[in-house]
C-alpha cells in the first residue's frame, strides 16, 4: 500500500543530515512511498508550517547541513503537539520521521502517542544512546547507538584543526586552549584525540584548577608548546557551567561556550613563570558541525534512513534506526524507542555522557579503551608530528 510520509531535521544541523534524507528518499522511491519534507523542524508542522515534496535527485548526500533546515521548536512547552497532530493529518501524512537529538525525539516520543512516528538520531555531541554494561572490559556491542549520525565527520573535523593548530603553537611556543562543543557530553571532545593534543579536558570531571596548572607547568617546560582541548560543558566545583549564556533556548538550555578563554586567563594567572603572552584560546564553534560527511558516517546516515521507512512499512511505530557495533562492523538496527532513550524518574530523558573508560583522567588523554571505542570510525590512531630535534645551541 502506498503512503505519505513526513520528514524533518530538528536541533543543530551536522554533516551527516542530507545523507539520512536521501537514503530515506532512496527507500520512498523504492517503495513508491510520497515523500514530504517539513521546514525547519517541529516549526514545519505548525501553522503556517512550510514542506515541500522531496525525491532523491534534490538531495547532495555529499554536502553537509540540512536541505529541510532546522530549528529548536519545543512544541512540548509551547503545548502545541496536538495542533502539530492535527497539522500532519491535513497534509494526509501517514507516518513521520524526525531526524534529531535528545530534544528533537523528547517532542517526537511525546507526539507519538497520537501519530505513527520513528526515528533516526543525529547529533555532534553523540548524546543518545546508552553506554555498555559497568565493568574492567567493554562490550563495544552493547553500546546502544554506537555513534549518533553527524558525530564522526564533527570528530574528524575536531581532530583535524587541533592537529592543524600545532605548527602555530610550536612556532610561536604558545598554549593554546582550543574549546569544543558537545555540552555536557565529552565525545567530540575526546575525538580531538587524534590531532594529537597534549592535553585533553572533558566535562564529565569538573575542573581542577591546581592539578591542571601543574601539568600544564611541567608539559611547556617539556614541550615547549601546548594543544589542550577544553571541553564548553566544563563545570566548575559547584557543578555549574563554567560560562554560558544568560538566555535560554526553547528547550531551557543554557548556550555553553567561552570556558577556555576563562581557562586560560585562570592559567595565566596561575603560572607567573610562563609569559603571558603566550597563553591564547581558540573556540571553534561551527567549524565543527560544517562541511561535508566522512564517508562512514555518510554511507551509515543513508542507511539509517532506509531503515527508517522500512520501519514505516512494516508498521512498527515507535522505534529508532540505530547504528550498532557487530562483528560485522557497523551496521544499522532497528531499536524500541524506549531501549534507546534512558529516562529520569520524571520521565525527562537522560544523555549519554561520555563512558569514561575511554578516558585517562590522571594523563587527561584518551585511553586504550577509547582508542578501540573510535577504531571503526578512524582505524589507529595515528602517529602524530613531530619536528627535527634541531640541536640548538646557546651564544
Ligand atoms: O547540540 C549540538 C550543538 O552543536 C552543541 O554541541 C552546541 O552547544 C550547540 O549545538 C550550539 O547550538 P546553536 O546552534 O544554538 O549555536
Amino acid at each position: 500500500m502506498s503512503k505519505r510520509i513526513g520528514v524533518l531535521t530538528g536541533g543543530g544541523d551536522t554533516p551527516a543530515l542530507n545523507a539520512t534524507l536521501k537514503g530515506i528518499a532512496l527507500q520512498c522511491e523504492e517503495f513508491g512511498f510520497e515523500l514530504i519534507g517539513l521546514m525547519q523542524g517541529w516549526a514545519g508542522v505548525l501553522k503556517r508550517g512550510a514542506y515541500c515534496h522531496l525525491v532523491p535527485e534534490m538531495i547532495d548526500e555529499n554536502r553537509g547541513g540540512t536541505i529541510l533546515q532546522s530549528s529548536r521548536t519545543n512544541l512540548r512547552a509551547s503545548g502545541q503537539i496536538g495542533e502539530a497532530v492535527e497539522n500532519l493529518k491535513k497534509l494526509d501524512i501517514d507516518a513521520l520521521i524526525p531526524i534529531g537529538g535528545d530534544d528533537t525525539l523528547s517532542v517526537g516520543s511525546e507526539l507519538s502517542n497520537d501519530f505513527a512516528t520513528t526515528f533516526v538520531t543525529k547529533t555532534i555531541d553523540n548524546d543518545v544512546g546508552g553506554n555498555a554494561p559497568e565493568g574492567n572490559s567493554v562490550d563495544y556491542t552493547r553500546l546502544v547507538n554506537y555513534f549518533c549520525p553527524g558525530f564522526p565527520s564533527a570528530a574528524n573535523l575536531i581532530a583535524k584543526y587541533v592537529n592543524d593548530i600545532r605548527t602555530t603553537a610550536y612556532s610561536h611556543n604558545r598554549i593554546i586552549f582550543v574549546e569544543a562543543m558537545g555540552r555536557y557530553a565529552g565525545w567530540l571532545t575526546l575525538a580531538s584525540a587524534y590531532g594529537h593534543p597534549d592535553l585533553i579536558l572533558v566535562p564529565e570531571i569538573k575542573y581542577e584548577p591546581d592539578n591542571l596548572a601543574a601539568c600544564i607547568e611541567k608539559e611547556y617546560s617539556r614541550v615547549g608548546n601546548l594543544v589542550v582541548v577544553v571541553s564548553e560543558g566544563i563545570t566548575g566545583e559547584d557543578g555549574k557551567l563554567l560560562t554560558e549564556s544568560e538566555e535560554l533556548d526553547s528547550f531551557g538550555h543554557a548556550r555553553p561556550g567561552g570556558c577556555s578563554e576563562l581557562i586560560a586567563q585562570d592559567m595565566q594567572e596561575r603560572l607567573p613563570s610562563i609569559s603571558s603572552s603566550n597563553f591564547r584560546h581558540q573556540v571553534l564553534a561551527y567549524m565543527q558541525r560544517c562541511g561535508s560527511p566522512i564517508p562512514v558516517d555518510r554511507d551509515t546516515a543513508i542507511r539509517a534512513g532506509r531503515l527508517a521507512v522500512q520501519a514505516i512499512k512494516d508498521d512498527k511505530v515507535n522505534y529508532v534506526a540505530t547504528v550498532m557495533r557487530t562483528e560485522n562492523g557497523i551496521e544499522t538496527q532497528l531499536l524500541h524507542l524506549e531501549k534507546v532513550l534512558a529516562r529520569g524518574d520524571d520521565g525527562h530523558i537522560i544523555r549519554r555522557s561520555l563512558d569514561l573508560r575511554f578516558y585517562d583522567a590522571e594523563n587527561f588523554q584518551i585511553s586504550e579503551a577509547g582508542i578501540d571505542y573510535f577504531r571503526p570510525i578512524f582505524g589507529d590512531l595515528p602517529e602524530s608530528f613531530y619536528y627535527p630535534d634541531l640541536s640548538i645551541q646557546y651564544i
